[in-house]
This record gives structure tokens, sequence and C-alpha cells, in this order.
């Protein structure tokens, strides 16, 4: 999401991120719940009445996209994001039939007790295309790339630039426009997380700052368009973009991602060997 202000950072009381905790593995658990559901010939429509239904009526937790309407947009009719191939972000669910070898990003985020968790993963209809599985897997480790620097005395910077170099090293581009973003009681607040950038540069991570990591990665230019109906956001070249979120908390010795849950895919084995940071809540 887009931001301009420049407020300072909100540091999370214990009580937040007990909250945190709770909402975040809730959103994660919405995407392993619809995963089995993503075959060829469902339409995007019928996976978020799926997700909106498990949400409100299983898990007692409200979607947050329904109706979000920040300055400048109308209210998004739906109740999650679905962005199929060249689909860069905010996809709105509809007729779109998937059809064999089709990617979709699903970004999930569910308020829970006034709390926000905001997820994200790429699936595939069917067989994946070679060159559509290498961007997914090519994004899901740049955010783990990103998610590896964040601790206490890192910068802003350093997680956009190991994102952005992992990306063109394999030949992509990084999307500008959209970025991560601070999360809480609000769903988009300071600071803004470029998926770009220089080590040493912008903010100053402290414990208890929670925000996402979610790198939005084309397989051509960076260039987007935005179609008419207001949100959805498309590759300008045509070509496929991946993203993957989680929603991390800045720990004493390093991070805590809360956006976990039984189905998220494990992180890349370059994370296990060289961190020993808790990557599952409490
Ligand atoms: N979940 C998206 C993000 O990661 C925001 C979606 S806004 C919506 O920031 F209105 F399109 F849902
Ligand atoms: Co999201
Ligand atoms: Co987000």
């Amino acid at each position: 999401m887009q931001t301009h202000s420049m407020a300072s950072i909100s540091i999370k009381t214990e009580e937040d991120i007990r909250g945190m905790r709770v909402a975040c593995k809730l959103a994660a658990e919405v995407l392993d719940f619809i995963e089995p559901y993503i075959k060829p010939g469902v339409t995007t429509g019928e996976l978020d009445r799926l997700c909106h239904e498990y949400m409100v009526n299983v898990q007692g937790t409200i979607p947050a996209p329904l109706n979000y309407c920040p300055p400048g947009y109308t209210p998004f009719p739906k109740a999650i994001c679905t962005s199929v191939n060249d689909v860069v972000c905010h996809g709105i669910p509809g007729d779109k039939v998937l059809k064999n070898g089709d990617a979709i990003n699903i970004d999930i985020t569910v308020i829970k007790d006034g709390y926000h968790g905001d997820t994200s993963r790429m699936f595939f209809a069917g067989e994946p295309t070679i060159m559509a599985k290498r961007l997914s897997d090519i994004t899901f480790e740049c955010m783990w790339l990103g998610i590896s620097k964040v601790r206490p005395g890192a910068h802003l910077g350093d997680i956009g630039y190991v994102i952005q170099q992992h990306a063109e090293k394999a030949g992509y581009s990084v999307v500008r426009e959209f970025c991560g973003h601070g999360i809480g009681k609000v769903f988009h607040e300071e600071p803004q997380v470029l998926h770009y950038g220089r080590p040493g540069t912008l903010e100053e991570l402290a414990p208890g700052m929670i925000f996402t990591i979610e790198p939005m990665i084309n397989a051509g230019r960076r260039e987007i368009r935005e179609m008419g109906d207001g949100w959805t956001i498309k590759t300008k070249d045509r070509s496929l973009s991946a993203q993957w979120e989680h929603t991390i908390l800045v720990t004493e010795t390093g991070y805590e991602v809360l956006t976990v849950s039984p189905g998220m895919p494990p992180p890349p084995a370059f994370i296990q060997k060289t961190s020993d940071q808790p990557i599952t809540a409490a």
C-alpha cells in the first residue's frame, strides 16, 4: 500500500504484541484453508466467497480489505485480493476462471480484537510453468532475505537492498510504487518498507516495531499500470509478477515472523543455517 506521512514508527506494547500474534496466525490459517481449492476451473470469486465465509463464520475475524478505502480510492469490494499472472497486486476477485498453469497471489488481511494480520503467498492452478515457478521461488527468497536483516540497529535500507540485489541478479525487477508497511490497530501505518534501496539508509529498527515485508517482483520491466476498476495493478509489459508477504516483529535479538501457520512453506535453507531467530510464534 502507498503511504505518504512522515510520522514516527510506533513501538508496540506487550498487549499489542499478544493481539498481533493472534491476528497474524489467523491470517496465515486462511491461506492454509484455501490452498486445496486452488485448482483449474475455480473462479477467483469462489475463492473469495470461501475465505470470507471461513473468516467470518469459523474464525470470527473481519476481512480488512472489504470496503477498505484509502484516500483517493473507491471502497475495495471483496474480502481478499487475488492477483493472477501479470497482476502485480490488489486484484479484485470475480468471474475469472483459473486455468492450468495460472499463478495466483492470495493476500489475506484479517482483523481480530482490533488488530490486523497481513500475509500473502503464491499458488498455482495445476502444474506451474518453469518460468512462473522460478519467479515465485526467487520472490520467496527475496522476502526471506529481507526478513533475515531485521534486528535492532539495522536500517530499513538494509532490507530493500538485499531484496533488490537478489531480484536483479536473477534478471527480474522490483516494483517501486507499492511497499511493505507498519501495521497494528491500523492496516497501513508508518514506516514504508521499500523493497529496494541502499544499506545503512532510512529508519533504524527498534524492538517492538511491527511491519510487513511484501516484495512484488516482475519477470520483465518494473513499470506498472492501473486498471479501470481503480484497484487492479498489472505489469505494463504484461510480464509475470509474483509477491510473498509476512508480518514481522522486531525483537531484542532479531525478528519474529508473526504470520505463521502449520501449512506455511518453510523458510529457505539459508535461513535455517544462518539464523537462530525464532520464526514461529509461541
Ligand atoms: N493486503 C494488502 C497489503 O499487503 C493491501 C490490500 S488493500 C485492499 O498491504 F483493499 F486491496 F485489500
Ligand atoms: Co497483504
Ligand atoms: Co501488507
